[in-house]
């Protein structure tokens, strides 16, 4: 049975009324958004890594000055949504110190490694292509600085997507054997992973029900896995390029593509922490946040000297 302010909320809830921070709201529903939106930015923060890794090695200055920028969007989304989330009341420090210590989960896409100049295409066409899919839906979750990030944040998305496909189509079109093959291999390794950055299968989403009755999920996993693939598979044949998935084709009657099946097995080894790369990112996390600890205490000390100046004038 729902209490008086249950049966209120719903009922913004049902009308489309945006939920804002100094609204009353369950505690259930303080803590699931909690949930997702810090994990949403560790995602962001911990996503910059793989790409880190070809800074130094991209083949053009244009293209180093693309990918650095694309870096630098992620920390400004990360920063977006651990703002978000500060409004229900959770604490920055808190929250990273529990991603540190492996409590709390980001995208499992970011466990992978990336191996050649050709992976920073992929990444930015399927993996922030999923992420679009994804994002465009979440623009119009029920509680309100949530939504409000994600029109933001999906404006900067689009364009990492296309620099991402540019990679790929110059290398497919301009480039020789070895680099095409380089693709195709890229593809290879980034497809499975990519469609598991939706989530579980519906039936084993022990969140979906909860979320898409509080309309903070619009639209279910296996909905926006179907819609990523539908709108990427025209992509794909533009560039040439084939996915590891023998069962993949067009199904006439559903007016969607049919698909193999995903390993579920390597989906949950990930996010217990046994990816490829796993203990590697959280490493450097940390080591990130340890070595920055004298740039904050030097803002801390020059902060407070100036307030003491003002107190002092
Ligand atoms: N990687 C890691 N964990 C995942 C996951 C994935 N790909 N998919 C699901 N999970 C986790 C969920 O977080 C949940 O665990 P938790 O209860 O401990 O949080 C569990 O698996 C069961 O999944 P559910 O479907 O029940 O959970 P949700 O209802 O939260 O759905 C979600 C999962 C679709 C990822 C949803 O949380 C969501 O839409 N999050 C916001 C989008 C997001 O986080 N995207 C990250 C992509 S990377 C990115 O955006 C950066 C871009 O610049 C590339």
């Amino acid at each position: 049975e729902m209490s008086p302010e249950e049966r209120h909320f719903q009922e913004k809830i049902d009308a489309e009324i945006k939920i804002e921070a100094k609204n009353w709201m369950p505690e259930a529903y303080r803590r699931t958004l909690i949930r997702q939106i810090s994990q949403h930015a560790h995602s962001e923060i911990v996503g910059m890594l793989p790409e880190k890794n070809w800074l130094t090695r991209a083949p053009s200055f244009k293209r180093k000055l693309q990918l650095l920028a694309k870096i630098q969007d992620e920390a400004g989304h990360g920063l977006y949504l651990y703002s978000a989330m500060e409004t229900l009341g959770a604490d920055r420090d808190e929250e990273v110190a529990k991603l540190h210590r492996g409590e709390v989960k980001y995208s499992s896409i970011f466990n992978y490694p990336t191996r050649s100049w050709a992976d920073m295409g992929t990444i930015g066409w399927l993996v922030d292509g999923a992420a679009i899919v994804n994002q465009v839906v979440l623009q119009r979750t029920s509680y309100g600085p949530y939504s409000r990030a994600m029109i933001r944040i999906c404006k900067e998305e689009s364009f990492h997507q296309r620099q991402g496909y540019e990679i790929l189509l110059t290398m497919m079109r301009e480039g020789n054997d070895e680099q095409k093959a380089m693709v195709q291999d890229s593809i290879n390794r980034f497809w499975w992973p990519a469609l598991m950055m939706f989530g579980p299968t519906d039936t084993d989403s022990p969140n979906s029900a909860q979320s898409m009755a509080w309309k903070i999920k619009r639209m279910s996993n296996d909905d926006l896995r179907q819609r990523f693939i539908d709108q990427t598979i025209p992509q794909l044949e533009l560039l040439g390029c084939t996915a590891p998935d023998p069962d993949l084709k067009w199904n006439e009657e559903r007016g969607h593509y049919d698909f193999g099946e995903i390993d579920w097995s390597e989906f949950y080894d990930v996010l217990k922490g046994n990816g490829p790369c796993n203990r590697e990112r959280l490493r450097t996390r940390r080591e990130a946040i340890d070595n920055g600890d004298w740039v904050r205490e030097a803002a801390t000390a020059y902060a407070s000297k100036q307030q003491q100046k003002q107190h002092a004038a």
